[in-house]
Protein backbone atom coordinates (compact mmCIF):
# COMPACT_ATOMS: atom_id res chain seq x y z
CA UNK A 1 0.00 0.00 0.00
CA UNK A 2 1.16 3.34 0.06
CA UNK A 3 1.83 5.91 2.83
CA UNK A 4 3.42 8.99 3.12
CA UNK A 5 7.15 8.55 4.74
CA UNK A 6 9.76 10.63 6.32
CA UNK A 7 13.10 11.03 4.56
CA UNK A 8 15.88 13.29 5.59
CA UNK A 9 17.46 15.31 3.35
CA UNK A 10 20.59 18.22 3.74
CA UNK A 11 19.81 17.78 7.86
CA UNK A 12 15.79 18.46 6.66
CA UNK A 13 12.83 15.99 7.33
CA UNK A 14 10.50 15.98 4.34
CA UNK A 15 7.87 13.96 3.78
CA UNK A 16 7.05 11.62 0.55
CA UNK A 17 4.90 8.90 -0.23
CA UNK A 18 6.22 6.00 -1.31
CA UNK A 19 5.12 1.89 -0.75
CA UNK A 20 5.03 0.01 2.39
CA UNK A 21 3.96 -3.53 3.67
CA UNK A 22 0.10 -3.31 3.84
CA UNK A 23 -1.92 -3.58 7.25
CA UNK A 24 -4.38 -6.48 7.72
CA UNK A 25 -6.89 -6.94 10.13
CA UNK A 26 -5.41 -9.38 13.04
CA UNK A 27 -8.32 -8.84 15.67
CA UNK A 28 -12.17 -9.07 16.09
CA UNK A 29 -14.32 -6.11 16.38
CA UNK A 30 -11.96 -4.43 13.80
CA UNK A 31 -12.80 -2.74 10.34
CA UNK A 32 -9.77 -2.10 7.75
CA UNK A 33 -10.55 1.30 6.19
CA UNK A 34 -9.30 2.30 2.42
CA UNK A 35 -8.63 6.04 3.40
CA UNK A 36 -10.15 8.73 1.45
CA UNK A 37 -8.79 11.99 3.65
CA UNK A 38 -6.63 12.28 6.38
CA UNK A 39 -6.47 15.28 8.98
CA UNK A 40 -3.26 16.78 9.30
CA UNK A 41 -2.48 17.53 13.35
CA UNK A 42 0.51 19.67 14.99
CA UNK A 43 2.38 16.49 16.62
CA UNK A 44 2.10 15.30 12.65
CA UNK A 45 4.71 17.80 12.81
CA UNK A 46 6.44 17.15 15.71
CA UNK A 47 7.08 13.37 14.70
CA UNK A 48 8.38 14.32 11.43
CA UNK A 49 10.61 16.20 13.08
CA UNK A 50 11.66 13.19 15.21
CA UNK A 51 10.26 15.84 18.45
CA UNK A 52 7.25 13.61 19.32
CA UNK A 53 7.45 10.09 21.01
CA UNK A 54 5.01 7.61 19.08
CA UNK A 55 2.83 5.65 22.03
CA UNK A 56 3.98 2.30 22.68
CA UNK A 57 2.73 -0.07 20.06
CA UNK A 58 1.45 1.97 17.83
CA UNK A 59 2.51 2.63 14.09
CA UNK A 60 5.70 4.49 13.09
CA UNK A 61 3.45 5.94 10.15
CA UNK A 62 2.41 9.83 10.68
CA UNK A 63 -1.44 10.79 11.60
CA UNK A 64 -3.83 10.01 14.12
CA UNK A 65 -7.42 10.48 12.00
CA UNK A 66 -8.59 9.61 8.73
CA UNK A 67 -12.19 8.87 6.73
CA UNK A 68 -12.90 6.63 4.27
CA UNK A 69 -14.86 3.17 3.48
CA UNK A 70 -15.02 0.09 5.60
CA UNK A 71 -13.23 -2.15 3.39
CA UNK A 72 -12.83 -5.55 4.84
CA UNK A 73 -14.47 -6.06 8.84
CA UNK A 74 -14.37 -8.38 11.87
CA UNK A 75 -16.94 -6.00 13.45
CA UNK A 76 -20.65 -6.35 14.07
CA UNK A 77 -21.03 -2.78 14.29
CA UNK A 78 -19.93 -1.71 10.80
CA UNK A 79 -20.23 -3.50 7.46
CA UNK A 80 -18.02 -3.58 4.40
CA UNK A 81 -18.99 -0.30 2.30
CA UNK A 82 -19.67 1.78 5.60
CA UNK A 83 -18.76 5.26 5.39
CA UNK A 84 -16.53 6.11 8.32
CA UNK A 85 -13.92 8.65 10.64
CA UNK A 86 -11.50 7.28 12.98
CA UNK A 87 -9.18 8.26 15.75
CA UNK A 88 -6.27 6.02 15.85
CA UNK A 89 -3.07 6.44 17.65
CA UNK A 90 -0.61 6.15 15.15
CA UNK A 91 -0.57 5.23 10.86
CA UNK A 92 -3.37 7.42 9.34
CA UNK A 93 -1.11 8.64 6.89
CA UNK A 94 -1.94 5.45 4.72
CA UNK A 95 -4.10 4.07 1.90
CA UNK A 96 -5.39 1.42 4.42
CA UNK A 97 -5.79 1.91 8.27
CA UNK A 98 -6.81 -0.99 10.73
CA UNK A 99 -8.98 0.33 13.67
CA UNK A 100 -11.13 -1.09 16.72
CA UNK A 101 -14.83 -0.51 15.84
CA UNK A 102 -14.97 1.09 18.81
CA UNK A 103 -12.47 3.94 17.69
CA UNK A 104 -14.48 4.36 14.52
CA UNK A 105 -17.95 6.97 14.24
CA UNK A 106 -19.96 6.22 11.16
CA UNK A 107 -20.09 9.59 9.21
CA UNK A 108 -23.22 11.70 10.10
CA UNK A 109 -25.06 12.23 6.77
CA UNK A 110 -24.13 15.24 4.67
CA UNK A 111 -21.00 15.27 5.75
CA UNK A 112 -18.04 14.74 3.49
CA UNK A 113 -14.68 12.76 3.66
CA UNK A 114 -12.68 15.76 3.73
CA UNK A 115 -15.20 17.40 6.93
CA UNK A 116 -15.15 13.95 8.40
CA UNK A 117 -11.61 13.59 8.65
CA UNK A 118 -11.43 16.63 10.19
CA UNK A 119 -13.28 15.58 13.44
CA UNK A 120 -11.90 13.17 15.27
CA UNK A 121 -8.64 14.66 16.89
CA UNK A 122 -10.12 18.00 17.22
CA UNK A 123 -13.54 17.40 18.22
CA UNK A 124 -12.44 14.83 20.54
CA UNK A 125 -9.63 16.77 21.92
CA UNK A 126 -12.07 19.93 22.63
CA UNK A 127 -14.72 17.64 23.92
CA UNK A 128 -13.08 16.00 26.71
CA UNK A 129 -11.27 19.66 27.24
CA UNK A 130 -14.65 21.05 27.86
CA UNK A 131 -16.39 18.29 29.34
CA UNK A 132 -13.95 15.54 31.17
CA UNK A 133 -11.43 18.07 31.97
CA UNK A 134 -13.26 21.77 32.84
CA UNK A 135 -16.61 20.23 33.47
CA UNK A 136 -17.81 23.21 31.81
CA UNK A 137 -21.73 24.18 32.95
CA UNK A 138 -24.44 26.21 31.11
CA UNK A 139 -23.23 30.00 32.07
CA UNK A 140 -19.57 29.65 32.45
CA UNK A 141 -17.16 32.06 30.96
CA UNK A 142 -14.54 30.86 28.64
CA UNK A 143 -11.62 31.73 27.28
CA UNK A 144 -10.42 30.00 24.25
CA UNK A 145 -6.80 31.10 22.87
CA UNK A 146 -5.74 30.84 19.37
CA UNK A 147 -9.80 30.07 18.66
CA UNK A 148 -9.28 29.91 14.89
CA UNK A 149 -7.16 26.51 15.02
CA UNK A 150 -8.77 23.08 14.51
CA UNK A 151 -9.31 22.85 18.31
CA UNK A 152 -10.19 26.04 18.33
CA UNK A 153 -13.25 25.99 15.44
CA UNK A 154 -14.33 23.12 17.69
CA UNK A 155 -14.43 24.83 21.47
CA UNK A 156 -16.40 27.80 20.11
CA UNK A 157 -19.87 25.86 18.98
CA UNK A 158 -19.62 22.85 22.40
CA UNK A 159 -19.01 25.88 24.59
CA UNK A 160 -22.28 27.66 22.89
CA UNK A 161 -23.91 24.26 22.92
CA UNK A 162 -23.24 23.83 26.40
CA UNK A 163 -24.86 27.32 26.62
CA UNK A 164 -21.77 29.15 28.14
CA UNK A 165 -22.43 32.92 28.46
CA UNK A 166 -19.32 34.69 27.20
CA UNK A 167 -17.12 32.65 24.45
CA UNK A 168 -14.13 34.89 24.19
CA UNK A 169 -12.25 33.88 20.90
CA UNK A 170 -8.14 35.31 20.54
CA UNK A 171 -5.81 35.13 17.54
CA UNK A 172 -2.58 37.39 16.79
CA UNK A 173 -4.29 37.41 13.37
CA UNK A 174 -7.48 39.69 13.20
CA UNK A 175 -8.28 38.29 9.95
CA UNK A 176 -9.09 34.96 11.51
CA UNK A 177 -11.35 35.99 13.94
CA UNK A 178 -14.65 36.46 11.63
CA UNK A 179 -14.48 32.79 11.61
CA UNK A 180 -14.84 32.27 15.21
CA UNK A 181 -17.19 34.96 15.42
CA UNK A 182 -19.72 33.37 13.24
CA UNK A 183 -19.06 29.76 15.11
CA UNK A 184 -20.36 31.57 18.04
CA UNK A 185 -17.74 33.23 19.67
CA UNK A 186 -19.31 36.29 21.94
CA UNK A 187 -16.04 38.21 22.14
CA UNK A 188 -13.13 38.55 19.89
CA UNK A 189 -9.31 39.76 20.62
CA UNK A 190 -6.51 40.66 18.88
CA UNK A 191 -3.60 39.40 20.73
CA UNK A 192 -0.32 41.54 20.06
CA UNK A 193 3.35 41.84 21.79
CA UNK A 194 2.11 45.23 22.95
CA UNK A 195 -1.01 44.96 24.28
CA UNK A 196 -2.10 43.46 27.73
CA UNK A 197 -5.09 40.94 26.78
CA UNK A 198 -5.92 40.76 30.42
CA UNK A 199 -7.32 43.49 30.35
CA UNK A 200 -9.91 43.26 27.63
CA UNK A 201 -10.96 39.61 28.95
CA UNK A 202 -11.78 41.36 32.57
CA UNK A 203 -13.52 44.12 30.79
CA UNK A 204 -15.26 41.34 28.38
CA UNK A 205 -16.14 39.70 31.83
CA UNK A 206 -17.49 42.90 34.02
CA UNK A 207 -14.73 42.17 35.92
CA UNK A 208 -14.94 38.47 36.78
CA UNK A 209 -12.64 36.89 34.58
CA UNK A 210 -13.29 33.72 33.18
CA UNK A 211 -14.35 30.60 34.31
CA UNK A 212 -12.64 27.93 32.00
CA UNK A 213 -9.33 28.78 29.95
CA UNK A 214 -8.66 26.57 27.27
CA UNK A 215 -4.49 27.11 26.64
CA UNK A 216 -2.61 25.88 24.16
CA UNK A 217 -0.27 28.65 24.51
CA UNK A 218 1.83 28.03 27.24
CA UNK A 219 4.61 30.10 29.37
CA UNK A 220 4.00 33.51 26.98
CA UNK A 221 0.50 34.18 28.05
CA UNK A 222 1.26 32.46 31.12
CA UNK A 223 1.09 35.62 33.92
CA UNK A 224 -1.27 37.40 31.94
CA UNK A 225 -3.48 34.31 32.06
CA UNK A 226 -3.56 34.18 35.94
CA UNK A 227 -4.88 37.45 35.55
CA UNK A 228 -7.91 36.33 33.40
CA UNK A 229 -9.11 33.43 35.92
CA UNK A 230 -12.29 33.84 37.87
CA UNK A 231 -12.34 32.47 41.52
CA UNK A 232 -12.50 28.72 41.30
CA UNK A 233 -11.21 28.86 37.36
CA UNK A 234 -10.66 26.25 35.80
CA UNK A 235 -7.03 26.37 33.60
CA UNK A 236 -6.39 23.73 30.75
CA UNK A 237 -3.33 23.47 29.34
CA UNK A 238 -3.34 21.03 26.18
CA UNK A 239 -0.23 23.00 24.01
CA UNK A 240 3.19 24.73 24.53
CA UNK A 241 2.67 26.60 21.23
CA UNK A 242 4.40 29.70 23.26
CA UNK A 243 7.25 27.69 25.31
CA UNK A 244 7.44 25.52 28.23
CA UNK A 245 9.21 27.60 30.91
CA UNK A 246 7.91 30.16 33.19
CA UNK A 247 8.52 31.37 36.42
CA UNK A 248 5.14 32.28 38.45
CA UNK A 249 4.26 33.56 41.61
CA UNK A 250 1.92 30.68 43.48
CA UNK A 251 0.14 32.99 45.90
CA UNK A 252 -1.65 34.36 42.76
CA UNK A 253 -2.63 30.85 41.60
CA UNK A 254 -3.77 30.16 45.08
CA UNK A 255 -5.74 33.19 45.99
CA UNK A 256 -7.61 32.27 43.17
CA UNK A 257 -7.95 28.63 44.28
CA UNK A 258 -7.26 28.13 40.17
CA UNK A 259 -7.79 24.37 38.91
CA UNK A 260 -4.59 23.61 36.72
CA UNK A 261 -4.70 20.69 34.54
CA UNK A 262 -3.04 19.22 31.78
CA UNK A 263 -3.76 16.30 29.06
CA UNK A 264 -2.58 14.51 26.19
CA UNK A 265 -5.49 12.83 24.25
CA UNK A 266 -2.49 10.55 22.17
CA UNK A 267 -1.62 8.91 25.18
CA UNK A 268 -4.70 8.00 26.71
CA UNK A 269 -5.83 4.81 27.10
CA UNK A 270 -7.63 2.29 24.97
CA UNK A 271 -10.15 2.57 27.25
CA UNK A 272 -10.37 5.90 27.90
CA UNK A 273 -10.92 6.78 24.40
CA UNK A 274 -13.49 4.44 23.81
CA UNK A 275 -15.47 6.19 26.58
CA UNK A 276 -14.51 9.17 25.14
CA UNK A 277 -15.45 8.27 21.43
CA UNK A 278 -18.87 6.79 22.85
CA UNK A 279 -19.64 10.13 24.73
CA UNK A 280 -18.77 12.49 22.07
CA UNK A 281 -20.75 10.31 19.39
CA UNK A 282 -23.69 9.83 21.31
CA UNK A 283 -24.17 13.95 22.15
CA UNK A 284 -22.62 15.33 19.08
CA UNK A 285 -22.77 13.05 15.77
CA UNK A 286 -26.67 14.50 15.34
CA UNK A 287 -25.52 17.99 15.56
CA UNK A 288 -23.49 17.79 12.37
CA UNK A 289 -26.10 16.14 10.53
CA UNK A 290 -28.69 18.65 11.94
CA UNK A 291 -26.24 21.54 10.71
CA UNK A 292 -25.80 22.99 14.36
CA UNK A 293 -22.51 21.91 14.26
CA UNK A 294 -19.56 22.58 11.19
CA UNK A 295 -16.13 21.19 10.55
CA UNK A 296 -14.50 23.29 9.57
CA UNK A 297 -12.04 22.60 6.89
CA UNK A 298 -9.46 25.05 5.82
CA UNK A 299 -7.11 23.53 2.68
CA UNK A 300 -7.17 20.28 1.19
CA UNK A 301 -3.93 19.35 -0.18
CA UNK A 302 -3.26 15.74 -2.29
CA UNK A 303 -1.17 13.81 -0.21
CA UNK A 304 1.69 13.74 -2.74
CA UNK A 305 2.15 17.04 -0.98
CA UNK A 306 1.92 16.40 2.13
CA UNK A 307 4.91 18.28 2.99
CA UNK A 308 3.19 21.06 1.58
CA UNK A 309 0.64 21.29 4.14
CA UNK A 310 2.50 20.92 6.82
CA UNK A 311 4.79 23.93 5.85
CA UNK A 312 1.58 25.81 5.63
CA UNK A 313 0.07 24.92 9.24
CA UNK A 314 3.96 25.63 10.19
CA UNK A 315 3.01 29.42 9.26
CA UNK A 316 -0.01 29.44 10.86
CA UNK A 317 -1.76 30.32 7.44
CA UNK A 318 -5.15 27.60 8.78
CA UNK A 319 -8.45 28.82 10.03
CA UNK A 320 -9.61 25.05 10.98
CA UNK A 321 -8.32 22.07 9.59
CA UNK A 322 -6.21 20.94 6.89
CA UNK A 323 -6.63 18.02 4.90
CA UNK A 324 -4.83 15.13 2.94
CA UNK A 325 -6.74 13.33 0.25
CA UNK A 326 -5.48 10.16 -1.01
CA UNK A 327 -7.31 9.98 -3.96
CA UNK A 328 -9.27 11.81 -6.88
CA UNK A 329 -10.83 15.68 -5.00
CA UNK A 330 -13.60 14.62 -6.68
CA UNK A 331 -14.45 11.99 -3.84
CA UNK A 332 -15.45 14.31 -1.09
N1 LIG B 1 -3.19 17.84 24.45
C1 LIG B 1 -3.87 17.28 23.47
O1 LIG B 1 -4.53 16.26 23.65
C2 LIG B 1 -3.83 17.90 22.12
C3 LIG B 1 -4.57 17.37 21.06
C4 LIG B 1 -4.53 18.00 19.83
C5 LIG B 1 -3.75 19.13 19.67
N2 LIG B 1 -3.02 19.60 20.71
C6 LIG B 1 -2.21 20.82 20.59
O2 LIG B 1 -3.09 21.91 20.48
C7 LIG B 1 -2.46 22.96 19.77
C8 LIG B 1 -3.40 23.45 18.68
O3 LIG B 1 -3.63 22.41 17.75
P1 LIG B 1 -4.51 22.67 16.45
O4 LIG B 1 -4.52 21.45 15.62
O5 LIG B 1 -5.80 23.22 16.86
O6 LIG B 1 -3.60 23.81 15.76
P2 LIG B 1 -3.74 24.64 14.44
O7 LIG B 1 -5.05 24.44 13.78
O8 LIG B 1 -2.52 24.42 13.64
O9 LIG B 1 -3.70 26.17 14.98
C9 LIG B 1 -2.68 26.63 15.76
C10 LIG B 1 -2.77 28.17 15.84
O10 LIG B 1 -2.19 28.60 17.06
C11 LIG B 1 -1.68 29.91 16.91
N3 LIG B 1 -0.30 29.92 17.39
C12 LIG B 1 0.75 29.22 16.90
N4 LIG B 1 1.87 29.49 17.59
C13 LIG B 1 1.51 30.38 18.55
C14 LIG B 1 2.23 31.07 19.57
N5 LIG B 1 3.54 30.87 19.76
N6 LIG B 1 1.54 31.93 20.35
C15 LIG B 1 0.23 32.15 20.17
N7 LIG B 1 -0.51 31.53 19.21
C16 LIG B 1 0.13 30.66 18.42
C17 LIG B 1 -1.78 30.26 15.41
O11 LIG B 1 -2.97 31.02 15.19
P3 LIG B 1 -3.06 32.62 15.33
O12 LIG B 1 -2.86 33.18 13.96
O13 LIG B 1 -4.44 32.80 15.83
O14 LIG B 1 -2.04 33.09 16.29
C18 LIG B 1 -1.97 28.90 14.77
O15 LIG B 1 -2.63 28.96 13.54
C19 LIG B 1 -1.15 22.40 19.24
O16 LIG B 1 -0.12 22.77 20.13
C20 LIG B 1 -1.37 20.89 19.33
O17 LIG B 1 -0.17 20.16 19.45
C21 LIG B 1 -3.05 19.02 21.92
Amino acid sequence: MKAVQVSTLNGLKKLYLSEVPRCNIMEQSSVLIKTISIGVNRMDIMQREGRYPVPQGASQILGVEASGYVQESTSEKFKIGDKVMTLVSGGAYSEYIVAPDCHCMKIPEGISFNEAASIPENWLTSYQLLNFIAKIKSGDSVLIHAAASGIGCAAIQLCKFANAREIIATSRSQSKLDMCKSLGATHCITISDSNNFSKMILDATQGRGVDILLDPIGSSYFKENISCCALDARWVLYGMMGGSNTTINLAQLFSKRISFHTTTLRSRSFSYRTSLIRHFSENCLNQFQDGSFKAVVDQVFSWQFAQDAHSYMEKNSNIGKIILKTGSFSEN
